[in-house]
C-alpha cells in the first residue's frame, strides 16, 4: 500500500474572456475558453486539485471526501501523524486520491512548507484552497490573556490569511481557483462562544469580501461558509451539556444541530464550475438560526 505523508512538524476586458473560462473545466480554461461546459462538467472537478487544511476529523474530513467525490486530487494535514496516516489509508481504499503532511498551522515556517508541499505534489498548480482549521478557548472576555489571544488569533485567522496568500500563485497558475473559508455564525451574529473566536470569523468573513474583489483578475472566487453548531470532536463537550443543547436546538428552527456533511456540501457546491458567478458571499449553514428574530416555540 503507498501513499504520501510529508512531515513539516518538527522533524519534521473583458468580461467575456474572464467568465468563459471560469465557467469551464480547468483543461478548458486553460485551452478552449469559448466552449460552454457540458451539464456534467459543471457538476465536477475531475482534473482540479485542493488542499484542505485539518482533514482528519470533522468539517475538514467531510470536506476531503465530498471534494474528492467529485472527483478532486487532495492534499490535506494535521497535528497528529497516525490519525492522518489512518485517514490516507481508508481514503485509498474507497479510491480517492489524497496526500498529507503531518504540521502545525499555527506555526508560519510549517505552513510554508505544507504549501511547498502541495505545490510539489500538484506541479505549481492548486485550484481549491479550504482554510478549515480552527479552535477556541471559550471564557468571559476580561479572563483571556495575550497567550490564548495570540493562539486563537494565530490558529484561526493569521493561519488562514498566510494559507491564502501562499497559495496564490498556485491558484493564479491554476486558471480557475476557489478559496473556501470555514468561518461561523459567530462571525455574524453575537453569540457566546468568546469574543476572540468571534473576532477571527468575522475578520475572515471581511477578507472573504476584500480577497474576491481583489483576485477577481485572477479567475479565482473566493466564499465563505459560516456554520452553527455541528457535531465534531471540537464541539463534542459542550454539546454533552444536555442544558445547553436544549438551548441550541430551541433558538434553531431546524431545530437540531448539523452534520459535518451538511457543510461539506456546500463547501464543494461553491468550488464547481456550476458555481463560477458566485464570489465574495458568506453563507450561514444554520438550520435558520442567524434568520431567526422571534418565534417562540
Ligand atoms: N463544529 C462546529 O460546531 C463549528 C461551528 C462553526 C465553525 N466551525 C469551524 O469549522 C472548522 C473545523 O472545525 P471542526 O469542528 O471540524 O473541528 P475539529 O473536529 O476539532 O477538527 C479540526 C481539524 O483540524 C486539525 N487541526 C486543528 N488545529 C490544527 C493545527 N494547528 N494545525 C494543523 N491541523 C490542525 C485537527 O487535527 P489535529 O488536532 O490532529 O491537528 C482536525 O483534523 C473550524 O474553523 C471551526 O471554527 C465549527
Amino acid at each position: 500500500m503507498f501513499f504520501l505523508l510529508f512531515m513539516c512538524a518538527s522533524t519534521s476586458s473583458s468580461f467575456n474572456k474572464r467568465s468563459l473560462s471560469a465557467l469551464s473545466t480547468p483543461a478548458a480554461a486553460m485551452g478552449d475558453s469559448t466552449t460552454l461546459p457540458t451539464k456534467s462538467r459543471r457538476w465536477s472537478l475531475e482534473g482540479m486539485t485542493a488542499l484542505v487544511t485539518g482533514g482528519t476529523r470533522g468539517i475538514g474530513h467531510a470536506v476531503v471526501e465530498e471534494l474528492a467525490g467529485f472527483g478532486a486530487s487532495i492534499h490535506t494535514c494535521s497535528r497528529k501523524e497516525e490519525e492522518l496516516v489512518d485517514c490516507l489509508k481508508k481514503w485509498q481504499a474507497l479510491g480517492f486520491r489524497v496526500t498529507g503532511t503531518v504540521c502545525d498551522l499555527s506555526v508560519r515556517d510549517q505552513r510554508e512548507k505544507l504549501m511547498a508541499e502541495a505545490g510539489s505534489v500538484f506541479a505549481g498548480k492548486l485550484n481549491i484552497l479550504i482554510n478549515n482549521v480552527g479552535t477556541n478557548v471559550r471564557k468571559p472576555t476580561n479572563e483571556y490573556t495575550s497567550e490564548e489571544f495570540s493562539f486563537i488569533m494565530g490558529t484561526n485567522f493569521e493561519s488562514a490569511f498566510h494559507m491564502s496568500q501562499l497559495a496564490y500563485p498556485l491558484l493564479k497558475a491554476s486558471g480557475l481557483g476557489n478559496v473556501v473559508f470555514i468561518s461561523s455564525v459567530a462571525g455574524v451574529v453575537a453569540i457566546n462562544s468568546g469574543s476572540i473566536y468571534a473576532a477571527t470569523k468575522g475578520a475572515m468573513n471581511q477578507i472573504t469580501k476584500n480577497l474576491a474583489c481583489e483576485w477577481a483578475k485572477d479567475n479565482i472566487r473566493v466564499n465563505s461558509v459560516s456554520p452553527w453548531y455541528i457535531k465534531t470532536s471540537l464541539v463534542d463537550n459542550i454539546l454533552a451539556n444536555k442544558e445547553f443543547l436544549d438551548n441550541v436546538v430551541s433558538r434553531t428552527p431546524l431545530e437540531r444541530v448539523g452534520e459535518p456533511e451538511e457543510v461539506s456540501s456546500l463547501v464543494a457546491f461553491l468550488c464547481l464550475p456550476a458555481a463560477s458567478y458566485i464570489t465574495g458571499q458568506i453563507i450561514s449553514v444554520d438550520g435558520g438560526m442567524t434568520v431567526n428574530g422571534f418565534y417562540p416555540k
